[in-house]
């Protein structure tokens, strides 16, 4: 299938990464790592080398989201598909190197990022595993599912869906249509790859001073949700939104802000896609409960 499996890796440009590293690896339950190459900071949730890089500049925001492919072949044959509807794809064999993939190819987000669709990452060997101060249970849901979901800003949803759709080829989950406030609507979209995250990228259109509203990674526990709220509390670090369920894709979650001042949704209880039997419907609710918005818009 020459599809997208699914969201193996970001890189985000933080300013801060003392602070990224402790709330990465004290409150989040990341492991903190070396990069393959250059500066910053690799952080773990299974045996890739890496989810999320860390490299040091002044933008606070998404730079990559990073897909996998599983073989060769397929990852060609995106190319040619998305070339076909349009794509700008480019190989980088230099930058293949830098993250450690065997062959890798990159095509620019309307929104301001970049996409780079891979074959082959490293692996650590089992000498060298996922080890967490601080999680409970077993960890993160990653695997073929990948890292977790992103939701970037669209600057305009009349260039990005069919982006997300034709180009990257990604699946429609489904629709929230909300009214959070008198006035204040919500009108996001969700995209699911290959191996069937319920979302690994949705998008809407607001105003926003950064690309990236949030990233969100799920543990297997949801002890794990509650035990990472009592630290973000303990260590007083601002939530974004309390403890809520949305209705899309089942998520039992809390909204924290990262040190880079977009957030980082921590979950658990997401569920995953079976396409054969799969309906797109719209939802009239953000959440089914919680969720309350604890620090003001941005926008
Ligand atoms: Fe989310």
């Amino acid at each position: 299938m020459a599809e997208l499996s699914n969201l193996a890796y970001v890189v985000f440009e933080v300013s801060d990464l003392a602070r990224w590293e402790s709330f990465a690896r004290d409150i989040i339950g990341f492991q903190v790592a070396v990069p393959l190459a250059g500066e910053g900071l690799a952080l773990r949730m299974d045996e890739y080398a890496y989810r999320i890089l860390l490299q040091p500049g002044v933008q606070d925001d998404i730079l990559v989201a990073g897909w996998e492919i599983p073989a060769e072949k397929e990852l060609e044959a995106f190319v040619t598909k998305a070339r076909s509807a349009g794509g700008m794809v480019v190989e980088d064999p230099v930058l293949a190197r830098i993250r450690g993939v065997e062959r890798l190819f990159t095509c620019s987000d309307p929104n301001g990022f970049v996409h780079e669709i891979f074959f082959g990452p490293t692996m650590l060997p089992i000498s060298k595993p996922f080890v967490s101060k601080v999680l409970s249970g077993p960890g993160f849901i990653t695997g073929s599912l990948g890292l977790g979901h992103i939701l970037p800003v669209s600057k305009d949803v009349v260039v990005s869906l069919p982006f997300y759709q034709n180009i990257l080829g990604l699946r429609i989950s489904d629709y929230i249509r909300a009214e959070l406030a008198p006035g204040m609507k919500v009108d996001a979209t969700f995209f699911h790859s290959a191996t069937g995250r319920h979302h690994s990228l949705a998008t809407g259109q607001f105003p926003a001073t950064k690309i990236l509203n949030h990233v969100m990674v799920q543990y297997a526990d949801m002890n794990d949700v509650g035990l990472a709220y009592d630290r973000v509390s303990r260590a007083n670090i601002p939530l974004v939104l309390e403890l809520g369920h949305h209705p899309n894709d089942k998520m039992f979650s809390f909204y924290v802000q990262t040190p880079s001042g977009f957030a980082m949704e921590v979950g658990s209880g997401g569920i995953v896609i079976d396409d054969e039997n799969w309906k797109v419907v719209t939802y009239s609710q953000l959440s089914d409960w919680g969720h309350k918005r604890v620090i003001p818009r941005n926008y």
